[in-house]
């Protein structure tokens, strides 16, 4: 029997991309899911392709904090409990700091990072009480390195890197694990749906986003990673430069900063 079988996993940013090929993955494995984001339809789309009966649908949007105790009560009832809460709604930007407007720069912040702390606050007394929890955390190679024009959305990440090692520290002996994952490119529609400087749509498909991991092959590494109870892991292409970048930081920190610095944005 798989690890997720009857499982109940609640997935944000489920309407797409790395979310929605989760909620497949994690259908085949036997798990029920309750899958969010804003968009209804797309949400609904997503549970007609997994199978209706093992899959609720909860829209939720993560710049709307006001309805998130609702909402956490809403996917606790759905199947009764939340054994696993995936974290990957999220925003991505394409713009410099000299020209980024303030609420831009809060807005990824409310997305990407936020949202994810306010939900964990609220979902925790319930993983506590049961003495039994997974949270996994998106981030990002972003959440690890600095490169142009990703300056909000790097900084979300890494914020997403201190809060949840710190909440890893707190909750282990509630027997609560917390898995952070640092994907590289993958082939979704991120670029597409990224902030620009003013806030707008970028619309645009980056060529490294175009030429991507597939999001399916994602998805599985990231349940293999939290069926391992890992800390955090890279997915993504096996050493890939995303794969490079995150090891040269690690190992050599000032010739990582050099090569970031003429990293060229698309
Ligand atoms: N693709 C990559 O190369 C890559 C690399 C590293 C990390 N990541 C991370 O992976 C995660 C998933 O992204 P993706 O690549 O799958 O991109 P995507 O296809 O654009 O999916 C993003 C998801 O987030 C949801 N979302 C965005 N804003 C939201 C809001 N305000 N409230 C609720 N849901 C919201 C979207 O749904 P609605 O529009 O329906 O709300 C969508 O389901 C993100 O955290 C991203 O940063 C992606």
């Amino acid at each position: 029997m798989s690890y997720f079988a009857n499982k109940i996993v609640w997935i944000t940013g489920a309407s797409s991309g790395i979310g929605e090929a989760l909620t497949y993955e994690l259908t085949k494995l036997g798990a029920k899911i309750v899958i969010s984001a804003r968009r209804e339809e797309e949400l609904k789309r997503v549970q007609q392709q997994a199978g209706p009966s093992n899959v609720y649908v909860l829209p939720l949007d993560l710049e709307a904090p006001a309805t998130f105790p609702a909402k956490v009560q809403e996917a606790i009832g759905a199947f009764e409990q939340v054994d696993i809460m995936i974290h990957n709604g999220g925003i991505s930007q394409r713009s410099k700091v000299i020209d980024t407007l303030p609420a831009v720069q809060r807005k990824v912040m409310e997305v990407d990072y936020f949202s994810y702390i306010e939900l964990t606050r609220l979902l925790l007394p319930h993983m506590q009480q049961r003495k039994t929890g997974h949270i996994a955390v998106i981030s990002s190679v972003m959440g690890k390195i600095g490169t142009p024009m990703r300056s909000a959305y790097s900084a979300a990440k890494h914020a997403l890197h201190g809060f949840f090692d710190c909440l890893r520290a707190e909750v282990w002996k509630d027997n609560i694990n917390v898995t952070i994952i640092t994907p590289g490119y993958i082939r979704t529609q991120v670029s597409l749906n990224a902030v620009t400087a003013s806030g707008e749509k970028l619309n645009e498909l980056g060529k490294n986003i175009g030429h991507g991991y597939a999001a399916d092959k994602t998805a599985q590494q990231i349940l293999n990673a939290i069926q391992k109870g890992k800390f955090e892991k890279y997915v993504g292409r096996p050493f890939s430069k995303e794969w490079m970048a995150i090891h040269l930081m690690r190992l050599f920190p000032t010739l990582a900063i050099k090569v970031f610095k003429n990293a060229v944005p698309e």
